[in-house]
């Protein structure tokens, strides 16, 4: 009796109120930019970084968010032209306010974007641009990846010590800065280990068509080929290549990265080796990842998904540590991160350039596959004595 009391107390209560009771207020959320080229030449890059993001945000949201308080992405697209990034940038800092941004995937387009960031003081950390001129920018510009100084190096210590090559030609974009640092990087460690590069071939940014060059690399007979290109250069170059009946052994970079190469058009990328930043199945520390992100997008996650991922992680980790969203702030937890695990390393350390010190993971294309060969270590490449 008492109980059917108080439950007609309480429903007239309610009706007299008339309203539902209202829920507490959500605290505000803390919006990020995220700026990445999910359209134009290097569409790929953009949309697997995004899926990345997108997958860590969610994740973290439904963990609760930043002591409660949910991240919500602001996205632009930059459509692969360094101008769009830069007018990007300047959408995210002025009109859109966001306390931080990820982004942009490619050095040249991170380029255009890091002084717009930097002058208006709000932290910028690409989860993939490798050229060291990136984070020389400013103090509020972080990367989440390693850099083209140690790439360049590796994927020589890689030529000379697995491939045995002593002689290597090299074909670059003399219009990108990422392409140019790679060409030069690879050429001082190649000489340094005894190596001779016996043919160095140049083409600008609209170049469509590599025979002039290809004909001269071929002149020289290199026992490799590096080509610190993107994918979309280097599948006209492998095409063309195979049209001269012309099989080089061919040696690339992380900007290689794209599901383009293993589509049937593909041709003359069977057997290349290219250094990346991560390869799904290898390392069981990333197993929980790659499942979520499989079950999310029904593919495997790529280097920039996975970048795009721990890029997110590590940014959402200062946020914590500064407990503000004061650009200055969340700086200097970035620039102090240490000991974080993500999925493309463990124990990973904010270096002195804004950088974090990985490994390199020499990826085969294999039979419509990328298969994990191995890592190229820091010690390896710099042995500690040397550093
Ligand atoms: N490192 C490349 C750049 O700086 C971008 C990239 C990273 C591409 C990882 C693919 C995979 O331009």
């Amino acid at each position: 009796m008492k109980t059917l009391i108080v439950i007609l107390f309480a429903t007239a209560a309610m009706l007299a109120g008339g309203k539902d009771p209202v829920p507490p207020p959500q605290p505000p959320k803390i919006k990020v930019g995220l700026i990445v080229s999910t359209t134009g030449a290097l569409a790929t890059f953009g949309s697997d970084t995004k899926n990345g993001v997108d997958l860590a945000v969610q994740e973290i949201n439904k963990a609760g968010g930043i002591g409660g308080q949910e991240i919500e992405i602001v996205f632009k697209d930059c459509a692969s032209k360094p101008e769009d990034a830069e007018s990007a940038a300047q959408i995210l800092t002025t009109k859109k306010k966001v306390v931080a941004c990820i982004g942009c995937v490619a050095s040249g387009l991170t380029l255009a974007a890091a002084p717009v960031f930097q002058k208006a003081e709000v932290p910028l950390i690409s989860p993939t641009a490798t050229n060291p001129t990136v984070t020389q920018q400013g103090k509020m510009i972080f990367r989440g990846c390693f850099m083209d100084d140690f790439q360049g190096e590796g994927i020589a210590v890689y030529a000379t010590s697995d491939m045995k090559a002593k002689t290597a030609a090299i074909i670059s974009n003399q219009d990108d800065p990422y392409s140019i640092g790679l060409a030069k990087f690879f050429k001082d460690k190649f000489t340094e280990l005894g190596g001779k590069v016996v043919s160095e071939q140049n083409y600008r940014f609209d170049a469509d068509d590599y025979e002039t060059q290809l004909k001269a690399i071929r002149a020289a007979a290199p026992d490799v080929v590096f080509a610190p290109v993107y994918y979309n250069d280097l599948l006209v170059i492998a095409r063309q290549a195979k049209e001269l009946e012309y099989a080089p052994k061919l040696l690339g970079c992380d900007g290689w990265e794209s599901r383009q190469l293993l589509a049937e058009d593909a041709v003359g990328v069977e057997g290349a080796v290219f250094a990346d930043h991560f390869c799904a199945g290898h390392g069981d520390e990333a197993d929980a990842f790659v499942t979520a992100y499989k079950k999310k997008y029904n593919e495997d996650p790529s280097s920039l998904a996975a970048l795009g991922y721990d890029t997110v992680c590590m940014l959402v980790a200062a946020l914590a540590d500064a407990g503000s969203t004061e650009g200055e702030k969340i700086a200097r937890s970035l620039g102090a991160l240490k000991d974080f695990n993500g999925v493309t390393g463990r124990k990973i350390r904010m270096g002195a350039e804004r950088s974090p010190e990985k490994p390199l993971i020499m990826v085969k294309i294999e039979k419509g596959e990328f298969a994990f060969v191995r890592e190229v270590t820091y010690d390896e490449v710099r042995p500690p004595e040397q550093k």
